[in-house]
């Protein structure tokens, strides 16, 4: 079984995998978390070298203010508990979206264990926070046009390459392999850029009931999987 380089996954269902225990929804966001730690476990096991995983798009601001800040402390109090996990394991952290923008206390967390992992050698475990990719595009296109109005970038030259050097992505291959689970069949504004060639797989299982299992399971298909690059 080859490991796919990078695979991002959409952790879809945690509320209504409360809903069917009658618990409050953070309860299944709590549990939804211990499925991340059990996720980068296995992505070191299995040597997947990027794991990037939707934790908030900048729709989930829209959520009632209650679940949103219990988000947010279970984010912080997860980097604070993780942090020597994540050492011991040889995981370094990172985060993409509209960081600058998270509670303060959660971007100092954050920015801690960001440069206590830098150097950590195995899988990097993406946070995609504050995240849209249509505003990654935007935030792109902004960062060009400065680049072009002072003179550091010719706009009849720009390519791909370079447009892909200025996502909030750039230091990251693209996904292999996305998961999205709850059984939805959508993109939701997730890396629109970069899952142009990237295969799919949509399980019914609901994030908090993801395992390790699982995401051999999503392995194996994948290996099943023959991608062309739009090739013969
Ligand atoms: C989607 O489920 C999930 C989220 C919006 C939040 C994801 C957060 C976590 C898994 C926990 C914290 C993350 C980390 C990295 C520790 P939903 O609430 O939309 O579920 P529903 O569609 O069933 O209501």
């Amino acid at each position: 079984m080859i490991a796919p380089r990078h695979i991002a996954i959409i952790m879809d269902g945690n509320g209504r995998w409360a809903k069917v225990r009658d618990l409050p929804r953070i309860k299944g966001h709590e549990q939804g978390a211990e499925s991340v730690r059990a996720v980068t476990e296995a992505c070191v096991e299995l040597g997947v070298e990027f794991l990037t995983v939707y934790a908030f798009s900048t729709e989930n601001w829209k959520r009632p203010a209650a679940e949103v800040a219990a988000l947010w402390t279970l984010l912080e109090h997860f980097i604070a508990q993780e942090t020597p996990t994540l050492m011991k394991n040889g995981v370094r952290l990172q985060a993409i979206g509209r960081i600058h923008e998270l509670p303060q206390s959660c971007q100092d967390a954050l920015q801690r264990t960001i440069e206590l992992t830098a150097q950590n050698p195995k899988t990097t475990l993406v946070l995609a926070l504050n995240y849209s990719g249509r505003t990654e595009i935007i935030d792109t296109v902004r960062d060009l046009c400065r680049e072009a109005a002072g003179g550091c970038l010719d706009y009849q030259t720009l390519t791909e390459e370079i447009f892909s050097r200025h996502l909030y992505t750039k230091d990251f291959p693209d996904p292999d392999l996305l998961i999205r689970t709850s059984g939805e069949l959508r993109l939701s504004n997730f890396l629109l850029w970069q899952l142009s060639y990237t295969e799919i797989y949509v399980t019914q299982k609901m994030w908090p009931d993801f395992s390790k299992e699982d995401l051999r399971d999503a392995i194996r298909e994948f290996n099943k999987r023959q991608r062309r690059f739009g090739g013969l």
